[in-house]
C-alpha cells in the first residue's frame, strides 16, 4: 500500500516567556491510503502543532514530510490542494445557512458553479444535513454543526482529511454518528488523519493510533496491537464489604505469581492485570477462597488504551483531561 502521509523526525519549537517549548520532538510515522489514523495524547501534547505543520499550516522547524506523495515545505501550495482541514475551532460562519457555507467553500476552491451545486448536494445528504441546510448555522446542534465541518473540509474531493478533535464536545450518540460518516468517507477512499484525547474513540475509529505525550511518540499501532503487546487482560473485583477484606484481597493478589500488577480501580475495586484472563480467573477464586475473601462482584476485561498509556507513561489518559469527565460507550 502506498503510503498518503509520511513524517520524518518532524520537530518544532515555540518561544515562550518561561523558555522555549518543545511542542513537537522529533515525530516519524506513515499513514496508508485509506486508513483513519488517529492521534492520541492528552492537553498539550503536540497533536496541533504537528496536524498544522502537516497542513502547510505552521513551518517545520526540523524533519520533512510528504503528503499525497509532495513535500510539504517545497510544495505547500500543491498539498494544499490535495487535503482538507477541520480546525478544533470549525470554520463554519454562524449567520449563513449550512447549503451557503458549502457553496461558498466550494467557489472559494475556484469550481464553477453546476459542480458547486451538485456537489453540495451530494455533501448533504452524505452527512445527514438535507433537512436542515437551509436554516442558519446558529441554530444548529454541536452535532450538526461538527459534520457541517466535516462537509466544509472536503468539498473539493481531497485524498486526505485532517481533522482536529472532530468530536470534542458531543455527547456519545453524535460522536457515535459522526464516526459513522467517517468510516463512511473513508470507505469512499479518503485517508483521514484526526487527533483525539478521546481513548473510546481512537479504539473504536482508528485503524492504527499513535499515542503522543510531551511531544513524543510513545506507542503506535492498531489498537488491538498496542493492547495486546503492552499489558494482558486485567481483572476488577470488588470484595465484600465485611472487615478488612479488600486490604487482605489486595495483600494476597499482590503477591500472588500469575498476577503482573494490583491497583485501585473506582468504588472500592481493586483491578489487576494477569496474562491471560481465562485461566488467571480460577486460579485467584481458589487462592481468595482459601483465605476466606468473600466477593461481591469479579469482572474480566480486555486492555483499553489508558492501560496502554499508562503503561509507557506511568500516568492515566483519564487524570484531568476532557476524558475523565465523559465516557462513550458507543
Ligand atoms: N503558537 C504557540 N506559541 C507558543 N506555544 C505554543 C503555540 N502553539 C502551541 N504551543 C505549545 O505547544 C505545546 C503543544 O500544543 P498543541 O496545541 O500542539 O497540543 P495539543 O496536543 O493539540 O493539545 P490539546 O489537546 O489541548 O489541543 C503546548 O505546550 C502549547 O502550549
Ligand atoms: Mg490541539
Amino acid at each position: 500500500m502506498t503510503d498518503v502521509i509520511d513524517a520524518h523526525d518532524l520537530r518544532k519549537q515555540f518561544a515562550s516567556r518561561g523558555g522555549p517549548i518543545e511542542a513537537v520532538r522529533g515525530v516519524s510515522f506513515a499513514v496508508s491510503e485509506g486508513e483513519i489514523f488517529g492521534f492520541l495524547g492528552p492537553n498539550g501534547a503536540g497533536k496541533t502543532t504537528t496536524l498544522r505543520m502537516l497542513t502547510t499550516l505552521l513551518p517545520i522547524d526540523s524533519g520533512s514530510a510528504t503528503v499525497a506523495g509532495l513535500d510539504v515545505a517545497r510544495e505547500p501550495e500543491n498539498v494544499r490542494k490535495r487535503i482538507g482541514y477541520v480546525s478544533q475551532l470549525g470554520g463554519a460562519d454562524d449567520l449563513a445557512t449550512g447549503r451557503e457555507n458549502l457553496q461558498l467553500q466550494g467557489r472559494l476552491y475556484g469550481r464553477e458553479n453546476d459542480y458547486v451545486a451538485a456537489r453540495v448536494d451530494e455533501l448533504l445528504t452524505l452527512l445527514d444535513l438535507s433537512s436542515f441546510a437551509d436554516r442558519r448555522v446558529k441554530t444548529y446542534s454541536g452535532g450538526q454543526r461538527r459534520r457541517l465541518d466535516v462537509g466544509l473540509g472536503i468539498v473539493h474531493g481531497p485524498e486526505v482529511l485532517f481533522l482536529d478533535e472532530p468530536t470534542t464536545g458531543l455527547d456519545p450518540q453524535n460522536r457515535a454518528n459522526l464516526w459513522e460518516h467517517l468510516r463512511r468517507l473513508r470507505e469512499r477512499g479518503t485517508t483521514i488523519l484526526l487527533t483525539t484525547h478521546y481513548l473510546e474513540e481512537a479504539d473504536a475509529l482508528c485503524d492504527r493510533v499513535m499515542i503522543i505525550d510531551h511531544g513524543e511518540i510513545v506507542a503506535e499501532g492498531s489498537p488491538r496491537e498496542l493492547k495486546r503487546e503492552v499489558v494482558g487482560d486485567s481483572v476488577v473485583l470488588r470484595v465484600a464489604e465485611e472487615g478488612d477484606g479488600h486490604e487482605r484481597a489486595r495483600a494476597l493478589l499482590t503477591t500472588a505469581p500469575f498476577v503482573s500488577s494490583v491497583t485501585q480501580a473506582d468504588d472500592d475495586q481493586l483491578r489487576c492485570y494477569v496474562e491471560d484472563g481465562a485461566s488467571a480467573l480460577p486460579e485467584l477464586l481458589r487462592l481468595l477462597d482459601s483465605q476466606r475473601v468473600g466477593l461481591r462482584s469479579i469482572s474480566l476485561s480486555e486492555p483499553t488504551l489508558d492501560d496502554v498509556f499508562l503503561a509507557k507513561t506511568g500516568r492515566s489518559l483519564r487524570d484531568g483531561g476532557p476524558a475523565a469527565r465523559e465516557e462513550v460507550t458507543a
